[in-house]
């Protein structure tokens, strides 16, 4: 079984908006409408199941009813980490089954790059990420804002979502490693000494997280769209 889990109960503080990033505007659709559109044409995925915050007062405002696998669960924590890992223990999953973990905010996610991840994955014995190799030139930066030193890229990726580890394995490891420092779910393997696999990514799986980044969303949707129609 391989069941797509979504982590979104954030408030989105650096959208600077009063709704939840997760349902702002996108297109004419909440955002996580779009992320919910990609993961349903991905056949693999038993299960889609989103985690919502037991106070949130938008999800039952908008249809839902064109997805037909989904699942809701209103048990998010105060943090991502503590989300997911709510989420994991209210799935009723058996503990070999594959979870993967995907933002809410992450709308663009290509689901061919979901499929060909589930390929590479699925006999791996611990799982993997996929991941973008850094690009550009790395500054530390100190409490002025000045530049400390270069930091070496050789080597360096930026972690993306989805993430697909299994179910059991995963919940102990975020339970076990709960922290400020688990900010995905990589990390609380890497934690207990485990090697994650990192898969290429896509520079269109952008997280959306400033105001910005929706209209760069939107423009990468339109994009896809396009191609569709060709
Ligand atoms: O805030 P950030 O962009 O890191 O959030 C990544 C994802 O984690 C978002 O989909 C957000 O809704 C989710 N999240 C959550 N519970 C929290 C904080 C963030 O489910 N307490």
């Amino acid at each position: 079984m391989k069941i797509a889990l979504l982590p979104a109960a954030g408030s989105g503080s650096r959208m600077a908006s009063l709704t939840p990033k997760q349902y702002l505007d996108l297109a004419g659709k909440p955002l996580i409408w779009h992320t919910l559109a990609a993961l349903a044409r991905v056949s693999e995925l038993d299960r889609i199941v989103v985690v919502i915050s037991a106070e949130d007062e938008w999800w039952d405002g908008f249809d839902w009813s064109g997805f037909k696998q989904l699942e809701v669960l209103r048990c998010g924590g105060a943090s991502r980490a503590q989300s997911v890992l709510n989420g994991l223990l209210a799935l009723h999953a058996a503990a070999d089954d594959w979870v993967l973990v995907h933002d809410a905010a992450r709308p663009c996610v290509d689901p061919a790059l979901v499929r060909q991840m589930i390929q590479e994955l699925e006999h791996h014995p611990l799982g993997g990420i996929l991941a973008l190799p850094v690009a550009d030139t790395l500054k530390l930066a100190d409490s002025a804002q000045q530049i400390q030193h270069t930091h070496p890229r050789d080597g360096l990726w930026q972690a993306q979502t989805p993430q697909m580890f299994r179910v059991q394995q995963l919940a102990k490891a975020l339970a076990s490693g709960m922290g400020p420092d688990i900010t995905d779910e990589a990390s609380a393997l890497e934690k207990l000494g485990l090697q994650p696999k990192l898969i290429m990514g896509s520079p269109w799986n952008l997280k959306v997280t400033y105001p910005q980044d929706l209209r760069l969303a939107e423009l990468i949707l339109a994009a896809g769209d396009d191609q569709e129609t060709k």
